[in-house]
């Protein structure tokens, strides 16, 4: 009898949702070569890694030339410099780690995907609606069964749990992608004191955190009680320009244990098994982003794309549409005008301006009225697309 297939596969839409963008404006683009396309649409930045970054990763490369540098396999859960440069950027926040509760990665859209194979099959899953498509895909693909959690105007697009609410495993994003909106610490200790009671365990994706300028939490870790429930994923791609590169952490408290298990001795056998680890070069470049100046670097970035996303929120502004995000985020949600769904008015701002931006309905039904823009991109791009979409009349 011949092989037999993962049919969940079946279940997914064709196309990852960014693959999907770029195929439609690479069609767009075949057919209007002389367009001159500019892309808000996948969260990829602009500015190019630190100076400082890029100067420990050339130190670690000339390193590796020498026989007493060189370095074969190192540990599949990262070197110690990193995950102790990790552990003091939580201490700041008065969140106390040991560095055997983190764990250095390729990024965390991997370990978000790469953390379903700690979980049984029968665990329902909740996902907020709209949210990044990894997590609904990689749940697909293992067949679980998903229960959705519409965040929306009404509820500041930060749901919270009520008595009805089910989910073994529970997805959350804050800062979030796609609307930027924030749980403040009553929230997050909702949710906390919700998935402890339960028995459940919240994956949170901080990938944003850095973003955050008001007085809210950057880590679920800050919630008391979130080490018994909790695994926290982050990311060095926004932050300090990784996306290419490539690295992240997660967290995994020693005190988290479902069914006798330790997810963290758990995760621990997985990355061992299935992962090699993240290469010595880039964990030098990573642990220059935690020194002062490298941090100095992260935050000149960041004043950046935050000028950016204020270019957007002013035009707008201007133009009267709805919008969140923006402030302590990256994106900005706003409102297709009446009666174009997210998709249409993605076609529409393509062929008329000529700006690619992300379709809602890609991060879920409830999306189906928003696009999201980045402020990722270069300020030149950013105030050429804002001035075609408020010049070309497309909210009018
Ligand atoms: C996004 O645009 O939502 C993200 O950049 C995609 C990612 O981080 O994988």
């Amino acid at each position: 009898m011949a092989v037999t297939m993962n049919k969940n596969y079946a279940k997914l839409g064709k196309n990852y949702l960014f693959a999907e963008i770029k195929n439609r404006v690479a069609s767009y683009q075949a057919a209007h070569p002389q367009a001159d396309i500019i892309r808000l649409g996948i969260g990829d930045v602009t500015r190019p890694l630190p100076k400082i970054v890029t100067e420990a990763m050339a130190q670690a490369a000339r390193e590796m030339a020498t026989a007493a540098g060189f370095r074969g396999y190192g540990a599949e859960q990262g070197y110690e410099f990193l995950k102790e440069a990790v552990r003091k950027y939580y201490a700041k926040r008065g969140v106390s780690l040991s560095c055997e509760e983190i764990f250095i990665s390729d990024g965390a859209k991997s370990d978000i995907g790469n953390l379903t194979d700690l979980f049984g099959q029968d665990n329902t899953v909740l996902i907020p609606d709209p949210v990044y498509p990894v997590y609904v895909d990689t749940n697909v693909m293992n067949g679980r069964q998903i229960v959705f959690l519409p965040a929306d105007e009404e509820n500041g697009f930060l749901p919270m749990p009520g008595p009805e609410t089910v989910g073994d495993i529970i997805y959350l994003c804050s800062p979030n992608n796609p609307t930027g909106a924030v749980y403040n610490k009553e929230q997050l200790q909702k949710w906390v004191d919700f998935a402890n009671a339960r028995g459940s365990i919240i994956l949170f994706d901080a990938a944003y955190e850095c973003f955050i300028q008001d007085d809210l939490p950057h880590s679920i870790y800050e919630i008391p009680g979130a080490e018994t429930c909790a695994i926290e994923i982050c990311s060095l791609s926004k932050k300090a320009g990784f996306t290419g590169t490539r690295c992240g952490y997660t967290v995994i408290p020693s005190a988290l244990k479902r069914g006798g298990f330790s997810l963290n001795a758990m995760w621990l056998r997985r990355q061992s098994t299935k992962y090699n680890g993240t290469s010595y070069v880039v964990q030098r470049g990573a642990q220059a982003v935690f020194t002062p100046d490298g941090e100095k670097a992260v935050e000149e970035n960041l004043r950046y794309y935050r000028g950016n996303a204020r270019i957007i929120t002013q035009a707008l502004e201007e133009m009267g549409v709805y919008y969140t995000g923006g402030r302590n985020a990256p994106y900005i949600w706003l409102k297709c005008p009446p009666s174009q769904d997210s998709w249409e008015f993605f076609d529409r701002l393509l062929s008329e301006c000529h700006v690619v931006g992300t379709p809602g309905a890609g991060f879920g039904s409830c999306g189906w009225e928003y696009l999201r823009l980045t402020a990722f991109g270069t300020r030149k791009n950013t105030l050429e697309a804002m001035r075609r979409i408020q010049n070309g009349g497309v909210f009018r």
